[in-house]
């Protein structure tokens, strides 16, 4: 089912935001003016990855520098000093309707 989340207005560029939709936590990123929706929590130790940086199409988390690919939230690379893999976030579909930022969730 749709969700609106906010006005496209209300997220810059290449910046993230943390919403949470019917229960649900998301993270929000802005990729050079394209919308991405993900789990908002890193898979490794649930760190807030809205506190994270985006490097090229990748958000970094700030905990262990894993990194997730915002358009589908696979993992690119795993914690620092970690061997065991992580798993992907899950990535939502998105779209902008009359300026407002809108998700899909299950
Ligand atoms: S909590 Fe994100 S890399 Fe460890």
């Amino acid at each position: 089912m749709w969700e609106t989340l906010f006005g496209i207005n209300k997220i810059d560029n290449n910046s993230l935001k943390a919403v949470t939709v019917s229960g649900t936590p998301l993270l929000v990123a802005n990729l050079n003016g394209s919308i991405y929706v993900t789990d908002l929590y890193c898979t490794h130790e649930q760190t807030d990855l809205s506190e994270g940086f985006i490097e090229k199409c990748n958000v970094i988390c700030p905990a262990h520098f894993a990194s997730f690919n915002i358009k589908t939230g696979h993992v690119v690379s795993g914690p620092e000093d970690e061997s065991s893999p992580i798993g992907n976030l899950k990535s939502y579909p998105t779209k902008i309707e009359k300026g407002m930022v809108m998700v899909e969730l299950p």
